[in-house]
């Protein structure tokens, strides 16, 4: 049965994140604003929770209706047959987003869906679903915008950019979805060498290697929320996983390395290389960046520097840029290199013209990725 999807994702990556799920085989895309709507079977909701590297949540919408107000939201969802999705012996969450001016706390707003649901259970049923937050049964996603609403079960659970690889990190990681999606726009596709000088807990590298060696990063997870929901088919997912692991390359095409200086955060990369299953693949190590020198002849360079948001001061930090600027230019003829930034006056002190600059959200904080071809 042919069912309508929807993929969360951060506010820019929506085009690359189409790319990915089409190629995962996702029909008739289309993006929105945080999103990705495509159409497809049971198969490709589990294929795209297993296999995406962009995705937060993959959602399934059940309903669309109009939506003013509380009590609009409220009737609109009673109106839903919920005995389908979910009897009163089953817990239940809801995650609210969005909103507009008569619903504008999401708190409210998820309180006011599970109250019209446990309702319309107890009228139906003379008892109700507990609620459970931390790993409910059904999980409900409403989202409100303008005077819509639109109802959707969350087939993902846990934002899927918590691969599970990563209990050991920094001070200012990168989300796994984010570091996958700058290997896609510096169009990394494992087959020439890459560094990270700033690694840090190593997530650029670990994404590097988890897409060079073709490891689906669902993997790592053993829960999603589709495997609480009533139609569950567990022997599709196993297929789905021993596909997904049959496909993996044993050995890297070219090297991955990282390195920084600080030693406490390269004992957390190589933690979770082990937790991967890639350290004896992906080097890292210890290193100031002005003591690095290319490990190859050719090769792809990305890293994030810290940009006085949550490391360092933005006047200490200027050196760092330009030292990176110096680095780059003089030891790295002939590779490309990518420095992700939230702070433009800083990206100035690289102090090499980019040949591209795309702009990236980390979070709430608007980035800029910039490209250094390196002659
Ligand atoms: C924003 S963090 C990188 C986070 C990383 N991408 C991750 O996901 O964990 C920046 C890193 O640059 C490192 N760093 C700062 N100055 C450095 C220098 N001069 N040489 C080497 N590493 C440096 C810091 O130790 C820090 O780990």
């Amino acid at each position: 049965m042919v069912c309508e999807y929807f993929a969360t994702v951060a506010r820019g990556l929506e085009a690359i994140a189409a790319t990915e799920i089409e190629s995962l085989g996702g029909k008739n895309l289309r993006t929105e604003v945080g999103g990705v709507g495509f159409e497809g079977d049971r198969a490709l909701l589990y294929r795209v929770n297993l296999r995406s590297r962009l995705a937060f949540r993959i959602l399934m919408p059940i309903a669309e209706f109009p939506c003013r107000d509380r009590a609009m939201l409220y009737q609109e969802v009673q109106r839903i047959d919920w005995s389908q999705y979910l009897t009163p012996d089953r817990t239940l969450a809801v995650n609210a987003t969005g909103g507009n001016d008569r619903l504008n706390h999401t708190h409210y707003t998820a309180l006011e869906v599970k109250n019209a649901i446990v309702d319309a259970q107890r009228e139906e049923f003379g008892k109700r679903s507990s609620v459970d937050i931390t790993d409910p049964d059904l999980l409900v996603n409403i989202y409100v915008r303008g005077d819509r609403a639109v109802l959707s079960l969350d087939s993902s659970g846990t934002s899927l950019h918590r691969r599970g690889y990563r209990p050991a990190v920094g001070l200012a990681p990168l989300k796994e979805t984010l570091a996958a999606a700058l290997l896609d726009m510096a169009d990394y596709r494992g087959d020439v060498a890459f560094l990270d000088p700033l690694c840090g807990s190593g997530t650029l590298p670990l994404e590097a290697s988890l897409k060079a060696l073709n490891i689906a990063p669902g993997l790592f997870r053993d829960r999603f929320a589709f495997m609480k929901w009533t139609d569950f088919d567990r022997e599709l997912w196993q297929q789905l996983k021993q596909t997904a692991l049959a496909e993996q390359k044993t050995a890297l095409p070219a090297p991955i390395w990282g390195s920084d200086r600080d030693p406490k955060v390269v004992s957390h990369a190589l933690e979770n290389a082990r937790n991967c299953g890639v350290s004896g693949k992906v080097r890292f190590w210890h290193s100031e960046l002005e003591d690095i020198e290319a490990p190859s002849d050719r090769g792809i360079i990305i890293c994030n520097p810290p940009y006085g948001e949550r490391l360092g001061k933005v006047r200490e930090l200027g050196e760092l840029y330009r030292k990176l600027g110096d680095v780059f230019k003089q030891r790295f003829k002939g590779w490309k290199a990518y420095v992700l930034t939230g702070n433009k006056k800083l990206a100035k002190q690289i102090g090499l013209r980019s040949s591209r600059r795309i702009p990236v959200y980390n979070g709430a904080l608007p980035c800029v990725f910039s490209e250094y071809e390196l002659y």
